[in-house]
């Protein structure tokens, strides 16, 4: 493979987007460069919720412009200053103001708050096989693959030219659609991507070169790409590229302003309340807030409450800021928070040490040419760790000039603020030939396909300290990187990825999250621009971005053969059918290779196929939200923000967030018994019989009455309830929480929920 100058940029630009999504905190360093587009320097953009009118039934969007103007002095600018108004996602606008303006504005009765606004980071050709969809049969039928279903993404814009996103042999979309096509330069939409918006308001000067668009046009494919033949990138991977959802619709809501990485809270809000208004039936958004919040402050929670009464299901991504605990984005209980694993594909390499020892690893670029024979290796953080030589070690911009690398192989550590592919540059600058990058503890045995401008590989930790060991007792240390192409067939996956968010969730303890984990490490899909000089562009690239989109679009799936099924629905169906196992039995491990637990996985990695067809469903209807928000101790105007009714919790019988008829259970368990009901509906055979089977959390007792429920009809519902009783504390040992399940089982299904049991 001949690399030109042209190559080695466009993997920069590759390797700076893998950062974004899969390293968080890094994100306000790139961003750093953004310009401030405001001309008054005290105007900010506030989001302010009004109380809902009581004519909004029979509003025309006139009414809605005239209404939320009344709220503003007479002489006020509306034109220039009134950014978004909303009718679906909430009763409010965006509006640009001086804080003087805000706080008179927020003196009105009629106006619930105002405050400035915040903006929020973005967080595959193989990955159909991997999940058991096969062309042809089941979910993948030629009559499903999503058709008819609309899927809106949420997301920094979309390469509309990719072969992706042909709509060859596609019908038009359904009736109901009235979204529109917004793209500049007279592109038009087709059949397959029939909306596209920007609601970017920061868009006074697009730079010709739309870097941005690189995630969505990513996330876009992975939920409904078509089938394309051969797609890879440098020769890896090679394959069949396809979306989760094939003949499914696309829209894309640009909400991520060019230039920067800032995704703003009024443009999201804006386009999910646009979306909602178009009539998609999914809504994917791989963005989140970095904080937790109430969720009647969080922009996705308030605007997806609003989708799911309307019917649209909700994917989220979980974030990238694991591997600690208590790292979620996008908590709320009728969103899907999506956690990130790997798949059975690796795009090896190795590095091999002067004493023989080989140590297996990733690497996207994978170089034919490289000599096999072993170079002299170095680490050039071995004197010590003064802040100069921890520079060094990182292998940060300008660290390496006063060490001799010229010839060498260099080894490297993860993180310092610098993406992998900046390493490999300051590694080539200085002359070494070829890096070896080794983990950190807390990234662990998760390793990385990145585009790399050199000869490298990606190694775990552990490998990282034996050739650290190797070099520092040995008088002249050498190495090489042995490439082995594309290997499929990795037992241990599907396993947890370090930089999956984990909980328990902060902002609602009582519900388990995330809730569920699909393919998000290394994953092939559409690029924008060709890394291999190969058409039609691919990249691989990780996040939680990734494995949000991949949910979307099995939701997608589901809904086209289950057309009237609720979003809380579809929600437990993916969850109670989905894998505890990976491809070689054993429990799914994370990045430690130790058995993941349940805030890393939630009820497991998805299973389209067995998601199809769940038997039974633990449903939630919008309203059955409300006594749940009362509980958590919201008052009847927060509560009103994110549902958009009057709500008075006095009137309100409120319930433990365990009470929700939610698909999972999260525990916090003192010296008394908990007490708790659950509701199936028969969505299975019409006769069917199931019995109870417990996994029992550690120093916990559980009772289930009945233990054993029969169904004679479709749709029937029965409840159930549980018990769990706390045993001596002596009995939990050193352990802060347990986890287990509990399965109904009949002779054709297996529906299962997780336990969360953390001990107060
Ligand atoms: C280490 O790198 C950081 C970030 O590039 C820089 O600010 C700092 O000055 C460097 N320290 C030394 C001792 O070179
Ligand atoms: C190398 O050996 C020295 C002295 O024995 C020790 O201080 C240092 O921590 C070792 N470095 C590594 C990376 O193991
Ligand atoms: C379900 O069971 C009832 C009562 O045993 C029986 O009358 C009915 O035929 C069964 N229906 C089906 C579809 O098997
Ligand atoms: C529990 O913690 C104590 C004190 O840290 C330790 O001595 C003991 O070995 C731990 N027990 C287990 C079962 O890990």
């Amino acid at each position: 493979m001949i690399k030109t100058n042209h190559t080695m940029k466009l993997a920069l630009v590759v390797g700076l987007i893998f950062i974004l999504c899969s390293i968080n905190q890094i994100t306000s360093v790139l961003a750093a460069a953004e310009v401030n587009q405001e001309h008054d320097q005290n105007l900010m953009t506030y989001i302010v919720h009004v109380k809902k009118s009581d004519n909004v039934a029979s509003f025309q969007s006139e009414d809605f412009h005239n209404w939320y103007h009344s709220f503003l002095p007479q002489n006020f600018p509306h034109k220039e200053r009134m950014v978004f108004t909303y009718r679906n996602v909430a009763s409010g606008f965006a509006v640009k103001l001086t804080p003087e303006e805000a706080k008179s504005l927020q003196e009105k009765g009629e106006v619930v708050s105002a405050r400035p606004e915040r903006t929020l980071s973005l967080h595959t050709t193989h990955t159909p096989t991997f999940l058991g969809l096969k062309q042809g049969q089941g979910l993948w039928s030629d009559d499903n693959l999503g058709k008819g279903v609309i899927i809106g993404l949420i997301d920094t814009g979309i390469y509309p030219f990719h072969p992706s996103f042909n709509d060859e042999g596609m019908p038009p979309p359904p009736a109901k659609w009235k979204g529109h096509c917004e793209f500049t330069g007279g592109t038009t939409c087709n059949n397959k991507l029939i909306g596209a918006r920007n609601l970017d308001k920061s868009a006074i000067q697009e730079p010709p070169f739309e870097t941005l668009i690189f995630h969505g046009t990513h996330t876009a494919a992975e939920a409904g790409g078509r089938f394309i033949e051969d797609a890879s990138v440098f020769g890896n991977a090679k394959g069949v590229a396809a979306g989760m959802a094939p003949n499914a619709h696309i829209a894309m809501y640009k909400v991520c302003a060019s230039g920067t990485r800032e995704c703003y809270e009024s443009s999201i809000l804006a386009a999910m309340d646009i979306a909602i208004e178009d009539g998609v039936d999914v809504l994917s958004l791989s963005l989140g807030l970095d904080s937790t919040v109430p969720f009647f402050e969080d922009p996705i929670a308030i605007g997806a409450f609003a989708a799911t009464q309307k019917g649209v299901f909700v994917s989220c991504s979980a974030a990238n800021s694991g591997p600690e605990y208590s790292t979620l984005s996008n908590e709320a209980p009728w969103i899907l928070t999506v956690g990130a694993s790997t798949i059975d594909r690796k795009i090896v390499a190795s590095a091999k040490i002067g004493n023989g020892d080989e140590f297996e690893g990733e690497t996207l670029f994978q170089p034919k040419d490289f000599p096999q024979q072993l170079l002299p290796l170095v680490y050039a953080g071995s004197n010590g760790i003064s802040s100069q030589n921890q520079n060094q070690s990182f292998c940060l911009p300008g660290s390496l000039k006063n060490i001799d690398v010229r010839g060498k192989v260099v080894l490297c550590d993860i993180g310092g603020g610098v993406s992998s592919v900046v390493k490999g540059q300051e590694v080539l600058n200085s002359g070494g030939v070829a890096m070896i990058l080794a983990n950190s503890e807390a990234i662990g045995f998760s390793t990385f396909a990145i585009a790399h401008v050199l000869p490298a590989v990606d190694v775990s930790y552990a490998a990282g300290l034996i050739i650290k060991d190797y070099i520092n007792s040995t008088y002249n240390p050498t190495a090489t990187v042995l490439f082995k192409g594309t290997v499929i067939g990795d037992s241990l996956a599907p396993s947890v990825v370090s930089f999956s968010s984990r909980g328990p969730s902060q902002e609602s303890p009582g519900i388990l999250k995330p809730d569920i984990i699909g393919p998000g490490v290394n994953i092939l899909a559409a690029w924008a621009i060709s890394v291999d000089n190969e058409l039609p562009p691919y990249n691989i690239i990780s996040g939680t971005s990734m494995s949000c989109p991949h949910l979307s679009g099995i939701a997608a799936l589901i809904k086209s053969s289950h057309p009237d099924w609720s979003p809380a629905a579809i929600k437990s169906a993916i969850m109670t059918t989905a894998n505890t196992l990976n491809l070689g039995g054993t429990p799914i491990t994370d990045q430690r290779l130790l058995p993941a637990d349940v805030f890393a996985t939630g009820a497991g990695h998805v299973n389209p196929v067995k998601a199809n067809d769940p038997g039974l469903v633990y449903d939630i209807q919008p309203e059955d939200y409300v006594p749940y928000l009362c509980g958590l101790g919201y008052s009847d105007k927060e509560i009103g923000v994110i549902v958009q009714w009057k709500v008075k919790c006095s009137d309100v019988k409120s319930i433990p967030e365990a009470q929700l008829n939610y698909p999972s259970f999260s525990i916090l368990l003192g010296s008394e018994s908990q007490f708790y009901t659950r509701t199936l509906t028969n969505v299975g055979p019409v006769n069917a019989t199931y019995r109870v089977e417990l996994e029992v959390p550690l120093a916990l007792g559980m009772s289930v009455n009945p233990s054993v429920i029969t169904f004679s009809e479709i749709n029937e519902k029965i409840s159930y309830s549980v018990d769990f009783l706390p045993q001596v504390k002596e009995n939990r040992g050193n352990h802060t929480f347990a986890q287990g399940s509990l399965t109904w089982i009949s002779d054709k299904h297996a529906v299962r929920i997780p336990i969360s049991v953390i001990f107060k």
